[in-house]
């Protein structure tokens, strides 16, 4: 991996993205500051209606943030389509990282291009039923693939295990072509599925119920970390 990714990693093992799409929309700032610096990463799902059944928030949510959290690292999950049409006005609302879905965007070597010109960090997401190779023309492009574990859309529910025969063909394809995205896993974190991601490659965890939704967010969040802790031999 090169310094880039080495120090988006802080040197942790895994990171830890909590979705606020689980949280209380009536106190997503309260929520964060109960997270008690055990997230690494905010992850912010932006939804449309169209590519996936479900509204969720525009970018006045990632400008609140912005403005709300200085310091945090905002990872941008763009579930929109057309995705072109909507990087502008995300870009110009402050995330670090801007993620799109590969199945959203008309020309995604244009989609990518044009956030990485913007100065923010590109990401492609890529959904369980997709084929690696809609999404290795670009790899050279990106910061961050993100694939999805779930069928995007909505939270809670069950991780797909097959998901993690990607994660690892995509550690694979990492190595042989010397590139340095970091690889992060959406839908169905708990304690158990992160240790199969960590021991699958994956770099960065993101969690919306198995956080917001228990009695002490900052604790499930460690239980999280710990869970994905683990050694190849364990
Ligand atoms: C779903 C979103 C996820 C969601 C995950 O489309 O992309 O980020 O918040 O929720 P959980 O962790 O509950 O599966
Ligand atoms: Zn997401």
């Amino acid at each position: 991996m090169t310094e880039r990714a080495i120090d988006l990693k802080k040197g942790k093992k895994v990171l830890i993205a909590p979705s606020i799409l689980s949280a209380d929309p009536l106190s997503i700032g309260d929520s964060i500051r109960a997270l008690d610096g055990e997230d690494d990463w905010i992850h912010v799902d932006i939804m449309d209606g169209h590519f996936v059944p479900n509204l969720s928030y525009g970018p006045m949510i990632v400008k609140a943030l912005r403005r709300g959290f200085r310091d945090k690292f905002l990872d941008v999950h763009l579930m929109v389509e057309p995705a072109e049409d909507f990087i502008d006005m995300f870009i110009a609302a402050g995330p670090d990282i801007l993620t799109v879905q590969v199945e959203a965007a008309r020309h995604i070597h244009r989609a990518l291009g044009a956030i990485r010109a913007s100065g923010a960090r590109p990401g492609v997401c890529i959904d369980p039923g997709t084929s690696m190779e809609m999404i290795e023309p670009v790899l050279h492009m990106v910061d961050l693939v993100l694939v999805m574990t779930i069928n995007p859309g909505f939270g809670g529910q069950k991780f797909l295990p097959e998901t993690l025969l990607k994660i690892k063909s995509l550690v694979r394809a990492r190595e042989v072509r010397s590139l340095d995205f970091l690889i992060e896993a959406d839908g169905g974190v708990n304690p158990q599925t992160a240790k199969d991601l960590s021991l699958s490659g994956c770099d960065v965890l993101v969690a919306g119920s198995a956080i917001f939704e228990a009695r002490d967010p900052a604790s499930a969040a460690r239980a999280i970390r710990s869970g994905a802790d683990v050694k190849w031999s364990a």
